[in-house]
């Protein structure tokens, strides 16, 4: 066999749809109709965002000697989140449509005048996309040849609805009906899931869900100094759930309302060199992208503008991924001051200082953030790997072939055994041992149905790296050696099992 082509036409239906197919993420609820922005993951997709999180937390926790791990609650005391700003401040501008009732987020509804000769004559609207300028600009002209306008139509300058000046409000089309008017003024939405504590169901008993993980280290920061034996810098990481009640999830698990984050926070001294940690953390988050399978060419960085930063924060960079959809976050990298262990100090009245033995004085260490969701890193492995092409059979014959080029590192299943035939005694014997041994260290699968060139094409389309044929070589030629089929160059070679847990040795870390 030989790959022909590769098809790089990578869209979201076709992930949806491998994903739905193959079991590795579905719907939640969805026998009741499934519940807008919550995922269930399958088994292969339980797997394949286990190993996510396994190598984060390897390459992060365990393989660092200035990183310690915590797993904190996800309903925290109120204040954290009052001491953190999130009550205040963790909120989203809504705009309602009164006559659809759909709801949208002003800064992803965007419009522009439709101007003519110089005059504004009108207004179009439209929600964001890759093409939000060209889908203005269409609607623009519409409205001119509808109106039978004579003149000049002015390009279009679009701008977000979190710009529109009050007098523009009613006259922005909405998208759902694309009539003015019903439109409402953006207000603040709070994205925090509330629920009570206890068997009251009082403002005194409210509490929330967690909108991020990284609130939990802070607390902790005293407890990890006072029993982990840590000195700056060092951070503590975590990895848990968040609950967003997003305005829009969108783009599959890319922005949902319950996701999974893997968060740390890297505390530093006051005096030390804070960008210099940043671009240091920013590089090591790259290169672990790169390691578990993400090619370099998809990724690249997002400065946030000083303007639109927090006031605590010094600087953001997000790295960012070329998604179907577009190119959007994946990971942030924020240097954020002092800022959260001061608050919660304020609030608690509890000092979070760390004793500084060289000067004898107590300081609040500053902060180096890199936080990711697990979800899009997932959604970005699937996206990276997902591959159509046209391959040759024995015979000459083409035939399509769907394949992920996970890394191993990250595959679900890295190895499928697969006896040649299964009534032959000696084959599945053999095969079952292999298996069986197999089985005490990595995900591995036991294929004996169908013909060989099937069994192989179901593994490719999971991402299974290897495929291990147990054939009449095997148990007749000395040597018990095995067919080891590579899934991306569909190369076939002989070894035996040793070599075989040396090259998984080597290859899945
Ligand atoms: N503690 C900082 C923090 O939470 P964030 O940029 O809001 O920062 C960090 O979130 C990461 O969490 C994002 O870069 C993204 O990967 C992930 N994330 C945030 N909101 C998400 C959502 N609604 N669905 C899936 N992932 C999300």
């Amino acid at each position: 066999m030989s790959a022909e082509s590769a098809n790089p036409a990578v869209n979201m239906d076709a992930i949806v749809s491998l994903a739905k197919r193959r079991g590795f993420i579905f719907q939640s609820s969805e026998i009741y109709g499934g519940l807008n922005g919550f995922f269930d993951y399958g088994p292969l997709g339980s797997e394949l965002k286990k190993n996510i999180r396994d190598c984060w937390w390897n390459d992060m926790v365990r393989r660092r000697d200035d990183v310690v791990g915590v797993e904190t609650s996800i309903i925290m005391h109120p204040k954290v989140w009052e001491a953190s700003g999130h009550v205040a401040g963790f909120t989203d501008p809504l705009v309602d449509c009164k006559v659809s009732k759909q709801r949208y987020r002003a800064d992803q509804l965007f419009f522009a005048a439709v101007v003519v000769d110089g005059k504004t004559v009108g207004y179009v609207s439209a929600l964001e996309s890759e093409k939000t300028t060209e889908d203005l600009q269409a609607a623009a002209e519409t409205f001119k040849r509808k109106k039978a306008i004579q003149g000049t139509l002015a390009p279009v300058a679009p701008r977000d609805f979190t710009e529109a000046k009050p007098e523009e409000w009613a006259l922005i089309p909405s998208p759902a009906t694309g009539e003015p008017g019903s439109l409402t003024e953006p207000r603040a939405f709070n994205m925090m899931f509330e629920t009570h504590v206890g068997p009251m169901r009082d403002s005194a008993s409210v509490a929330y869900l967690r909108p991020e993980t990284a609130q939990g280290m802070f607390v902790d920061f005293k407890n990890v100094v006072d029993t982990g034996r840590v000195k700056l810098p060092f951070g503590i990481a975590q990895i848990g759930k968040s609950f967003r009640n997003e305005i829009t999830p969108r783009n599959f698990i890319f922005r949902s309302r319950e996701f999974e984050q893997m968060e740390m926070e890297y505390f530093i001294h006051p005096d030390a060199d804070w960008f210099k940690c940043h671009e240091d953390w920013l590089a090591w988050c790259k290169a672990w992208l790169i390691s578990i399978g993400l090619p370099e060419s998809h990724l690249s960085l997002y400065e946030h503008k000083k303007e639109k930063l927090a006031f605590y924060s010094r600087r953001t960079v997000d790295i960012m991924f070329n998604y179907p959809f577009g190119v959007q976050e994946l990971w942030g990298i924020a240097a954020r001051s002092d800022y959260d262990l001061k608050q919660h100090q304020q609030f608690s009245g509890v000092p979070q200082t760390w004793f500084d033995e060289a000067t004898k004085q107590k300081v609040v260490p500053h902060v180096i953030e890199p936080a990711v969701g697990v979800d899009r890193i997932l959604l970005a492995v699937l996206c990276a790997g997902y591959a159509e092409e046209d391959v040759k059979d024995e015979k000459g014959n083409v035939e399509k072939r769907t394949v992920l080029r996970l890394s191993p590192r990250v595959a679900p299943v890295k190895v499928a055994v697969l006896p040649l035939l299964k009534n032959k005694e000696a084959l599945v014997g053999r095969a079952k041992a292999l298996y069986q041994k197999l089985q005490r260290r990595y995900a591995v699968f036991y294929d004996d149905g169908g013909a060989i060139g099937r069994r192989y094409r179901r593994q490719d389309e999971i991402g299974t790296p290897w495929c291990v044929t147990i054939d009449f070589d095997t148990i007749e030629k000395p040597g018990d050696t095995f067919t080891l089929r590579e899934r991306d160059s569909m190369q076939q070679r002989r070894l035996n099992e040793a070599e075989l847990f040396a090259l998984l040795e080597e290859k899945v870390y």
